[in-house]
């Protein structure tokens, strides 16, 4: 195997697998994936920017086995029931079985409806993830989350499936564009405001580095948030309890994210920028968090070209009981109660299960007033 290569382990009992870390490591995907692909065939799945880039050099990696290609157009809305059906319609027809396997070759939607589609086909065939932005990278390929969004909000249908390997060649970054680069850092960010003050302190350093394409440092921030999210999985996979933690700032994202309506105007690593610095304020409101560390994030935000939420399309930000409503549609939600990610400052996460309504919507009618968005 290629040495510039590390492997972590997602350690799930049978359900174990390694996530290996890389350089151009996509060239050489026959002999990394050997060992995870049994006898039958293989399906990419992918969307038409990344086929066009990179599904070449995939193809000519994965040697003269059998490959059925489905591309699938780019954006959100490829999560859908729609494109849902259309995949299992093609792969039952070319009747793939539970020997063959799935490669998800793409951001976090294709990474997501593959998964989905994986779980769901024949009761489940496997699958493998080979992200191709830092969102994925970092975050979605990892840890078996698998959805599709519907009207109702985003990724309310789905399975916890997960993958046989992920596959992380961070030279495929080059090919990305800085808006899907800072959109994917948000969630590198996300960790370490998790639990990580020693990683937000190495960032404020070097996140300039890393959204230049700097590999040593896009290496370090990959290794340590793939290494936080493995070791969250592996102690809570179908999130009863601490996995909710990698939600900070999602609460506030997804409803953001279903105000825009899924039309590729707001990236889900946008609204996840804008729904950190929102859970910062929402905890300084309530008493948990300083005004200090508040600052610290924003300022981290505003230094690295970051959105927050003045920087939203005014449909998007200026309508809190709508914000309000879909917040109310969380899956994180029980009942009347919502249950909200907060922070007791950077790297001091924790999971609040129960937040009042009244507090919620006056914060939301606070920053969301015309004189707020106007700063
Ligand atoms: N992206 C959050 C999780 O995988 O739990």
């Amino acid at each position: 195997m290629t040495n510039n290569i590390e492997t972590l382990t997602v350690a799930l009992g049978v359900r174990s697998y390694p996530i290996h870390i890389g350089h151009n490591v996509l060239t050489d995907t026959q002999k990394i994936l050997k060992p995870h692909i049994s006898g039958g065939r293989v399906a990419i799945l992918t969307d038409e920017t990344v086929a066009k880039l990179h599904l070449q050099t995939l193809q000519k990696g994965l040697g003269d086995r059998e490959v059925v290609t489905i591309i699938l157009k780019p954006g959100e809305n490829t999560k859908s029931f729609a494109v849902l059906q259309n995949v299992l319609d093609k792969l039952l027809q070319a009747n793939f079985s539970r020997e063959d396997t799935l490669i998800a070759f793409g951001g976090g939607v294709i990474g997501d409806l593959t998964g989905f589609v994986a779980s769901v086909l024949k009761r489940g065939c496997q699958f493998i993830q080979i992200p191709t932005t830092l969102l994925a990278q970092v975050d979605s390929s990892v840890g078996g989350k698998t959805a599709i969004n519907t009207p109702a909000g985003k990724n309310l249908v789905g399975s916890f499936y997960q993958p046989k390997c992920v596959l992380i060649d961070t030279n495929i970054l080059s090919t990305l564009d800085p808006r899907q680069m800072r959109a994917g850092y948000a969630e590198v960010l996300k960790y370490a405001l998790i639990n990580d003050k020693d990683f937000f302190g190495w960032l404020e350093e070097n996140a300039s580095k890393l959204l230049r394409l700097d590999q040593a440092a896009l290496r370090t921030a990959i290794l340590s948030s793939c290494t936080a999210k493995a070791n969250i999985v592996k102690r809570d996979e179908y999130e009863h309890g601490e996995r909710a933690l990698l939600n900070l700032g999602h609460s506030f994202a997804h409803a953001l994210e279903a105000k825009a309506g899924y039309d590729g105007t707001l990236l889900h690593g946008e609204a996840v920028s804008a729904g950190l610095l929102m859970a910062f304020e929402y905890s300084q409101d309530l008493g948990c968090c300083s005004g200090q560390d508040v600052k610290r994030v924003r300022q981290h935000l505003s230094a690295n070209g970051m959105p927050v939420l003045c920087d939203l399309a005014t449909p998007v930000r200026n309508d809190p009981d709508a914000l309000f409503a879909f917040m109310g549609r969380d899956k994180k939600n029980t009942g009347d109660d919502m249950k909200l990610i907060l922070a007791r400052g950077i790297g001091r996460a924790f999971v609040e299960p129960s937040v009042g309504h009244a507090s919620i919507l006056g914060y939301l009618k606070k920053v969301c007033s015309s004189k707020a968005l106007a700063k």
